[in-house]
């Protein structure tokens, strides 16, 4: 049976609906790929902020780093990342950064549902080796220390999210049903008994 969407409720803050879902965190997290199974559970649409900036810029993220520096990605990645946050319904995955860019998680109040995807620094490598992707902050001789270090910097940013969910030993499709169950219902998702008992089944525990 598919979820129904039923009326949205009301954010605490300023009383409007929450229309937008934005997956937050470090790199080989799986934002880019949880995110479009939310969006298909929610009827929204997906954006990925790093392909959006892809698009305008012209050349992919690695090369925008590596040929206009980080503090221009930073600046563009600050200028788009809030143009899309004004659309709703939109389930948006920003790259790792973005959290921990000064006031970019205060957008997010009453205005969108922030759901932090956890990884730990190996696994995270582990990933990204695997992906066709290259991530031009990772590219020193030796990544893990670098990795520990940038997580470790930007964790106090991600526990400002509203919903933590780990993804370690599961697959992109484990993580999103799990992100639909916790996150749904507050954006007005309503499950079934069914997709909640499955999806139970299916995960592992969440950190
Ligand atoms: C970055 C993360 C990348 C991308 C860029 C910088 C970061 O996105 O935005 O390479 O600073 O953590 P993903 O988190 O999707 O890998």
């Amino acid at each position: 049976m598919m979820p129904m969407l039923s009326a949205a409720p009301e954010s605490p803050r300023n009383r409007a609906p929450i229309r937008r879902l934005v997956l937050i965190g470090f790199m080989g997290a799986g934002k880019s790929a949880v995110g479009p199974w939310v969006a298909r559970a929610l009827g929204w649409k997906f954006v990925d902020l790093d392909d959006e900036i892809a698009r305008r810029e012209g050349v992919p993220v690695p090369e925008v780093i590596r040929r206009r520096g980080i503090a221009h990605f930073r600046r563009v990645e600050s200028k788009i990342g809030k143009q899309v946050l004004k659309r709703p319904y939109r389930v948006l995955s920003v790259g790792g950064g973005w959290a921990a860019q000064p006031g970019h998680m205060a957008l997010l109040d009453g205005v969108a549902l922030s759901v932090w995807l956890q990884v730990r620094p190996a696994t995270a490598l582990a990933r990204i080796r695997a992906s066709t992707l290259t991530r031009p902050l990772l590219e020193v001789k030796d990544p893990l220390p670098t990795a520990r270090a940038l997580l470790r910097e930007r964790t106090p940013h991600y526990e400002g999210s509203r919903i933590r969910i780990g993804t370690e030993g599961k697959s992109p499709e484990t993580v999103a049903r799990e992100v639909i169950e916790r996150a749904g219902p507050k954006v007005g998702l309503s499950l079934p008994e069914s997709v909640a008992h499955d999806n139970k089944k299916g995960c592992e525990g969440s950190t």
